[in-house]
């Protein structure tokens, strides 16, 4: 049978480019980066080269950069770095309700140890409204955290916009010099390596991203920290990384890294310009098709690969078994939590209809994707659909 990897966004496939730089640095080069001897320098040397890599290709220094676990690490790094990084019990933050678990439970943890957090709304295409979060920004916010895109509906936030109000924040608060600092994250996890980015237009502070979102191996991302900027490391143990992540680096995960990086930096132009025709072909063929389907998320400030849409009467969550089967694998962000039968926090912060809600699918596309499996897609979309309406008790109009 036909398999159909339409997940891209849950995470890639290793590039075989990438597998290929990265296995000489787990047999033949050792290396620890911290080692005096030559086979520790070879590591180190190889580790400065991808670092390098990667801070170019969002216009920062190579000592901004600081590598992590994950996505994940990355996030609960910036937010929780900063909070205890500040001699400050009641400290204000600012995120929005769709952010990535990522970032919300580590601002869950931290309202128990003192934090006010604000969770931002958002509107019916899950965008922030930059004015309302100017209105939440108050003296004691140290710390404004918003996602570049959203991993299920791909809408694409004002982060530049947002940027501008912090940094205006920042000039009002340079007058006074007993104010707190503020700073802004974004989690980039879904962005870096798939649109431009440059931190300097952005104005952020703090910037998260993972490679295996990008064609590179799981298990390592990084932190884009702004120089100038302490922050509380979350593992103590030695000093890498600038004493703020402790842990022997991930020489062969590092490179890979940055192999993916350098991929994705050669042929993101014509891969975004491909994925938006083949993105916005599937949209067009399911809304025209499937009577009762819509689209989540925005149609233009939108992930070049993200497909997000409800089809009135079914639940997501019977549509993903049925293509399952079929060998097509793509996600739901209305799986029911057994406890709440609610779908995901993103879809109930847009106030999506509930028939709307419960019926979401998202399919991710990426670079082995071809039109060819879009109609492939497509067909058995339509059959799972029918058959399912047919047995449903619920009627769409
Ligand atoms: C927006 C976003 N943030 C954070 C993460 C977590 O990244 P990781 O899996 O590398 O920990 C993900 C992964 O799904 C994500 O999509």
């Amino acid at each position: 049978m036909k398999k159909l990897y339409l997940d891209y966004a849950a995470t890639t496939p290793t590039d075989p480019k990438v597998i290929k730089a990265m296995l000489p640095y787990f047999y033949k080069l050792p290396g620890n980066a911290s080692s005096l001897h030559e086979a520790g320098q070879i590591a180190k040397k190889a580790m400065n080269q991808a670092r390098k890599t990667i801070a170019q290709s969002i216009k920062s220094e190579p000592e901004e950069i600081v590598f992590t676990s994950g996505g994940s690490e990355a996030d609960n790094l910036a937010i929780k770095g900063v909070f205890y990084s500040l001699d400050y019990p009641h400290q204000h933050i600012i995120t929005s309700k769709i952010e990535h678990h990522a970032v919300l439970y580590p601002c869950q943890f931290l309202e128990k140890q003192g934090a006010e957090v604000t969770y931002l709304p958002v509107d019916k295409y899950g965008m922030v409204n930059v004015v309302k979060l100017q209105q939440a920004i108050k003296d004691e916010t140290v710390l404004v955290s918003i996602m570049h895109a959203n991993n299920e509906i791909g809408t694409i936030q004002p982060i530049k916009e947002i940027g501008q109000i912090i940094k205006a924040e920042k000039e009002k608060r340079k007058k006074n010099k007993n104010s707190l600092p503020i700073y802004f994250h974004t989690d980039a996890v879904q962005t870096f390596g798939h649109i431009p980015i440059n931190v300097n237009d952005l104005n952020v502070d703090f910037l998260s991203a993972s490679a295996h979102k990008l064609y590179g191996p799981k298990g390592v991302g990084m932190l884009y920290v702004k120089k100038g900027i302490k922050i509380e490391s979350l593992i103590h143990g030695g000093e890498h990384e600038k004493g703020r992540r402790a842990s022997t680096e991930n020489i062969s995960g590092i490179i890979g890294f940055a192999k993916a990086v350098e991929l994705a930096n050669q042929e993101m132009e014509k891969e975004n310009k491909r994925l938006i025709i083949l993105r916005d072909y599937l949209i067009k063929k399911v809304l025209d098709n499937i009577k009762g389907s819509y689209l989540n998320g925005h149609s233009e400030m939108r992930l070049p690969n993200n497909v997000n849409v409800s089809i009135e009467g079914i639940e997501g969550e019977s549509m993903l078994i049925e293509l399952d089967a079929f060998g097509i694998y793509c996600s739901t962000g209305s799986a029911c939590s057994s406890a709440t039968l609610e779908p995901s926090h993103v879809l109930m912060a847009m106030h999506l209809r509930p028939e709307v809600a419960h019926a979401s699918l998202r399919f991710s596309l990426g670079r082995w994707t071809k039109k060819s499996d879009l109609d492939y897609v497509l067909k058995r979309l339509i059959m799972t659909v029918n058959r399912l309406r047919e047995i449903s008790p619920l009627k769409v109009k």
